[in-house]
C-alpha cells in the first residue's frame, strides 16, 4: 500500500493539466480546459478540466476524477502502475510498501474502523494466494478438466479468466498458509470471505469442490469469488461474502478484462451469469459482464455508462428474465442522457447466452444484439400490454402507471419521444400530457451554462459544493448544525460524511484547496452524488463571496430543520411531549 501523504504529495505536485494534456489534447474555456471526451465519442466537447481544483468532469459521460483515475481509465492501467507513472512524471519516488499504512484508495471507507490485524492489504494478498492455489487445483483435477470441457470452455479460456478448482476437502486451502492456526490468520481467512467459522468454533474452508471464477474490481485487483458446483448440487453458485473489498451492488464481473473490447464494440452487454461471460468470449464475444447474483442496481448502471454509450441488457425470454429486465430498467431512468442508450435482449425461452451461442454461434448472438429493444419501446410496451387501450379507462391506467416513470427521466430528446408515442397511445394531445404529467418539455438538450450562476436546489447541497471547493468552510459549521435530521436525505448524509471525514482529517482540510477533496474519498458511499456536485464547480463563475454564501446556506438549513422538528413536536398530542420536548418546542418557536 502506498501511504496516503504520498498520495497527497504527489496530487499536490501534479498538474492534472499536464497529465491529460499528454494523452488528450486539451484547450482553454474560460477557467477551464476543455476536449472531446476520450471516454466516449463525441463531436463536440463537454471533457472538462479544472484548474482551480484538479479533477476532470465529462458533461456527456459522468466520467468523473483526478489524475490518478484519468491514468487508470484513459491506459487501463492499475493504481499502483498509474501513481509510480505521475510520480516519475514529476521526479518523485514512490516509497516503499508499508503493510501497514493503507491509503485512501485502498477501497472501501471502512479505513477508519479496520481492524488492524486485517488491513485490506494483507486480505489482497490472502485471495491473491488462493487464487494461485485454485488454479494449480485446477490443473490437477481431472473431474474439474473434463467438467469445464464438456462445457466447451477451453484452456486458453479458463486461463483468461483464470479459472480455478477448490478442491473437496475442508481445510485445504486454509493449510496452505502455514501459520493457519494462529487466530490472526484465521481471522483473515475468514474477512477475506475463503473460510467460514462455525458455532463451535471450528473453522472451515468455504469453497469446496468448486469451480473457481475471480472476481476483480476496477483496478484489475481480485477482491472475491464465484464457485459454481461440478454437476449437480445445491447451491450451484456460492459466492463469497460481502467484504470490506467487495460490495456486491457495486462489482461487475468481467468490467476490469472487458474495457477495451466495450470501447472496440461501442455497447456493452450484459447478461445474468459467469458461466455466460465465460461462454460468450469463447465465442470471441469479449464486452460481456454479469452482476453477481444481484439485481442490477443503478451503481453498476452508472459505472458500465462510464465505459460505453450504449448497454445492452440480455435476460432470458421467461418470467424471471422480464421481471429482471423490468428492474433493471427501473434502476437506469434517472441515468439516461440523449446519448446514452440502453437497449433489451430477450433470448428465446429456455435458453441463456451460453447455451444459445454455442447451439448458434457468434453470428445469430450479434444478430440478436442488433435487433434488440430500446427502452423506450421496453417500457411502454410492457406498461401498455395486457390492456387493449380500447377504452378510456385503460388509457388513463396507463398514463397513471407511467408518470413516475417518466418524471424520472431527464433526457430531452428521450422525453419527447416518449411522449409522442404515448400521445398516440393514449389518444391525448403532447400538451394534454405533458400538464397531466406534470412534465416541463425543454426544446434543447441541456449545454452547461458557464456564466450564470445556478441557485442550487438546497442548501444541503450548497453546502456539500462549498465544502468541495474549499474545506476550510468547514470550520465555520457549528457542531449542532447537523444533527437534528435523522431521516433519509441522502445530501444530508452525504454531508455528514464529508464533515465527519474533515473532522478525521485536519490535514486535509488545511492543505486541500487546490485539489479535488474526492482524491481523498476514492470509495465512499455518496460517490456518485459527489462527483455530480463536483462537477459544478465547472459552471462558477468567480464573483461570488462564497464565505457569505456558506454563511447564508447554514441558516437556511439550520431554519429547514428546526421548522421540521416543530412540526414533528406539533404533531405529537400535547399530553404525551415530556417536559424536555416541551422546553424544546419553547426554545424553536422563540426563533
Ligand atoms: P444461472 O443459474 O442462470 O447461472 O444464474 P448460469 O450461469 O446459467 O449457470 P450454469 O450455466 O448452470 O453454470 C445466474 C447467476 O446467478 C447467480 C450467479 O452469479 C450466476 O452466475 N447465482 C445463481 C447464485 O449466486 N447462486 C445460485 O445458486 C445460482
Ligand atoms: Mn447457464
Amino acid at each position: 500500500m502506498i501511504p496516503e501523504s504520498f498520495i497527497h504529495d504527489l496530487l499536490a505536485r501534479v498538474n492534472i493539466i499536464d497529465a491529460v494534456d499528454r494523452h488528450v489534447s486539451l484547450k482553454k474555456a474560460g477557467a477551464n480546459y476543455v476536449a472531446c471526451c476520450p471516454f466516449h465519442t463525441e463531436k463536440t466537447p463537454s471533457f472538462t478540466v479544472s484548474a482551480v481544483k484538479q479533477f476532470y468532469h465529462c458533461f456527456g459521460c459522468g466520467a468523473h476524477g483526478d489524475a490518478i483515475n484519468f491514468l487508470m481509465e484513459y491506459r487501463g492501467i492499475g493504481f499502483v502502475e498509474a501513481v509510480k507513472e505521475l510520480a516519475f512524471s514529476v521526479g518523485l519516488q514512490v516509497p516503499e510498501p508499508q503493510s501497514d499504512v493503507s491509503t485512501g484508495r485502498s477501497n472501501t471507507a471502512h479505513n477508519e474502523d479496520r481492524d488492524t490485524d486485517c488491513v485490506l492489504h494483507d486480505l489482497l494478498e490472502i485471495i491473491r494466494a488462493a487464487t494461485q492455489f485454485y488454479r494449480k487445483q485446477l490443473k490437477q483435477s481431472e473431474k474439474a478438466v473434463d467438467y469445464l470441457k464438456q462445457r466447451g470452455v477451453s484452456g486458453e479460456t479458463a486461463a483468461r479468466f483464470g479459472l480455478g478448482y477448490a478442491p473437496d476437502d475442508w481445510h485445504s486451502l486454509s493449510a496452505l498458509f502455514a501459520d493457519y492456526r494462529t487466530e490472526k490468520t484465521r481471522k483473515k481467512l475468514v474477512h477475506a470471505g475463503l473460510a467460514v467459522s462455525g458455532e463451535d468454533g471450528k473453522q472451515y474452508d468455504r469453497f469446496r469442490d468448486r469451480i473457481m471464477f475471480p472476481i476483480l474490481n476496477q483496478k484489475g485487483q481480485i477482491i472475491a469469488f464465484g464457485g459454481r458446483i461440478v454437476g449437480q448440487g445445491e447451491p450451484k453458485y456460492l459466492n463469497s461474502p460481502e467484504t470490506d473489498l467487495f460490495v456486491k451492488g457495486q462489482e461487475v464481473y468481467n468490467l476490469f478484462l472487458a474495457r477495451r473490447a466495450i470501447r472496440d464494440a461501442g455497447y456493452v452487454i450484459v447478461v445474468e451469469g459467469y458461466m455466460d461471460v465465460v461462454a460468450l468470449s469463447q465465442y470471441d464475444i469479449d464486452n460481456a459482464v454479469a452482476t453477481l447474483g444481484t439485481a442490477i442496481t443503478s451503481v453498476h448502471i452508472q459505472k458500465l455508462l462510464r465505459q460505453s454509450d450504449k448497454i445492452v441488457f440480455c435476460f432470458d425470454g421467461d418470467n424471471a428474465g422480464k421481471k429482471a429486465a423490468w428492474r433493471a430498467l427501473e434502476n437506469s431512468l434517472d441515468q439516461l442522457t440523449d446519448s446514452k442508450t440502453i437497449h433489451f435482449l430477450f433470448l428465446p425461452e429456455g435458453e441463456d447466452p451460453d447455451s444459445f451461442v454455442r447451439k448458434n454461434g457468434k453470428d445469430a448472438f450479434e444478430q440478436h444484439v442488433a435487433q434488440a429493444v430500446p427502452l423506450s419501446e421496453f417500457l411502454l410496451h410492457t406498461l401498455s400490454c395486457g390492456q387493449s387501450l380500447q377504452t378510456s379507462e385503460s388509457r388513463a391506467r396507463l398514463i397513471h402507471d407511467v408518470k413516475p416513470m417518466l418524471q424520472r427521466i431527464k433526457a430531452p430528446a428521450l422525453m419527447l419521444m416518449l411522449l409522442k408515442r404515448l400521445s398516440e397511445l393514449s389518444a391525448l394531445d403532447q400538451n394534454e400530457l405533458a400538464t397531466l404529467l406534470q412534465i416541463k418539455q425543454t426544446a434543447s438538450v441541456r449545454v452547461p451554462a458557464k456564466t450564470a450562476r445556478k441557485q442550487p436546489a438546497s442548501p444541503c447541497r450548497w453546502l456539500l459544493l462549498l465544502l468541495l471547493y474549499n474545506p476550510k468552510f468547514f470550520r465555520n459549521l457549528e457542531n449542532e448544525t447537523l444533527v437534528l435530521d435523522n431521516d433519509t436525505n441522502e445530501e444530508l448524509a452525504a454531508l455528514k460524511y464529508l464533515v465527519e471525514f474533515f473532522n478525521g482529517h485536519p490535514d486535509i482540510v488545511d492543505n486541500a484547496q487546490a485539489m479535488s477533496i474526492l482524491s481523498f474519498l476514492q470509495d465512499n458511499p455518496y460517490r456518485v452524488l459527489l462527483e455530480k456536485i463536483e462537477s459544478e464547480i465547472l459552471e462558477w463563475d468567480d464573483a461570488m463571496d462564497l464565505e457569505a454564501e456558506f454563511a447564508g446556506a447554514v441558516k437556511k438549513l439550520q431554519e429547514m430543520q428546526r421548522k421540521k422538528r416543530m412540526k414533528e413536536l406539533h404533531n405529537k398530542p400535547l399530553n404525551l411531549l415530556t417536559d424536555a420536548e416541551k422546553r424544546e418546542l419553547q426554545r424553536l418557536a422563540m426563533h
